[in-house]
């Protein structure tokens, strides 16, 4: 076992846990954010440095802070490490550092985006965002296309993050998608003009962080707050078949698979379960979702927290409006 404290709250976890998940072991808000770590998908992790902390004190044999900040995701614990997260202001920086980048080439979309709502980048961009972007170049844009008949793929919101890269090659028996080219070109992309129709290709719309993959079946149907989600299951012969519903009135507009409060899902649905079961006599319903997250639809009203740390947005007609409870941007 070893002992770490992370933003002055310790916690005993088993060697080779990450600090990461030693966080979120402690909960609340020193959890730091991860765009491209997915518990149940292997070698996930250490590609977007969202989760960066600062780690102050390396263990207790060997006390020496490590010279930059670490990805909490890739790094292990030893005993006695203290780290810290929202408690340092210069990690804070180097974070908003980060998300600016991932911002440079995302549109600000928002509010035609069906991921608007649960989408970790906006969150991130609230939290940590500049109003403005310092970058003068063009921007890199692609065309929407369609691989498969039901998920829709807008690469210009992708964050190449690797999530559907992993879902792909891990819960499905037939990968057709990976990441095209290197640096600045890279994109995800299937093998010319190869469709991704595997029964469980579903599955990477819910793990991509943003707006990037969509489904067909419930683009610009609604913004996710005014649904309501509830959990429900069937009797599935190709999955668990345990999924949230996501309802206005009788009509089932969506289904997805059961996200935890950091937006993973631990039981990946079969795509029978996801696109052709839309009546809600195809489900017994469980109850109210439980979505612990800081979005919009967790609260299901409109109210602002104190964040932990200030936020450098300051377009104050994006604070009015939440609190409001009207649209998100003014546009
Ligand atoms: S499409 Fe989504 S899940 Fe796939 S790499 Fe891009 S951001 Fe990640
Ligand atoms: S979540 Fe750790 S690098 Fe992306």
């Amino acid at each position: 076992m070893a002992k770490v404290t992370i933003d002055g709250k310790s916690i005993e976890v088993p060697d080779g846990t990450t600090i990461l998940n030693a966080a979120r072991l402690i909960g609340g808000e020193i959890v730091p954010p991860a765009m491209c770590y997915y518990t149940s998908l292997k070698t996930s992790g250490g590609y977007c440095r969202t989760c960066i902390v600062k780690v102050t004190k390396g263990s207790e044999k060997d006390p020496r802070p490590m010279p930059k900040p670490v990805a909490s995701c890739r790094t292990t614990v030893m005993d006695g490490m203290e780290v810290q997260n929202i408690t340092s202001p210069d990690l804070m920086e180097a974070r908003a550092g980060v998300v600016e980048f991932l911002l440079i080439n995302h549109p600000l979309d928002c509010p035609i985006c069906d991921q608007a709502g649960e989408c970790h980048l906006q969150d991130l961009a609230y939290e940590h965002g500049l109003a403005k972007t310092r970058y003068e170049f063009s921007r890199r844009t692609f065309e929407k296309i369609d691989i498969g008949s039901k998920i829709k793929l807008h690469m210009t919101r992708c964050i190449l993050c690797y999530r559907c890269v992993k879902v792909a090659d891990q819960i499905t028996d037939k990968r057709v998608h990976g990441v095209m080219n290197r640096g600045d070109v890279s994109e995800i992309s299937t093998y010319i003009q190869n469709v991704v129709d595997n029964d469980f290709s579903g599955n990477m719309i819910d793990v991509c962080p943003v707006g990037a993959l969509t489904d067909r079946t419930f683009r610009f149907k609604s913004r996710v707050w005014f649904a309501n989600p509830v959990d429900a299951h069937r009797d599935c012969p190709k999955c668990a078949g345990k999924v949230t519903l996501w309802l206005k009135g009788e009509e089932v507009y969506r289904v997805t698979g059961r996200k935890d409060k950091y937006g993973e899902v631990k039981d990946w649905i079969c795509n029978d379960c996801r696109f052709e079961k839309k009546a809600t006599s195809d489900w017994k319903i469980d109850g109210p979702a439980n979505l612990d997250r800081h979005s919009v639809i967790s609260q299901n009203h409109y109210t602002l927290e104190e964040p932990a740390h200030k936020p450098l947005l300051n377009d104050v007609n994006v604070v009015q409006n939440l609190v409001g409870g009207k649209e998100m941007y003014n546009s």
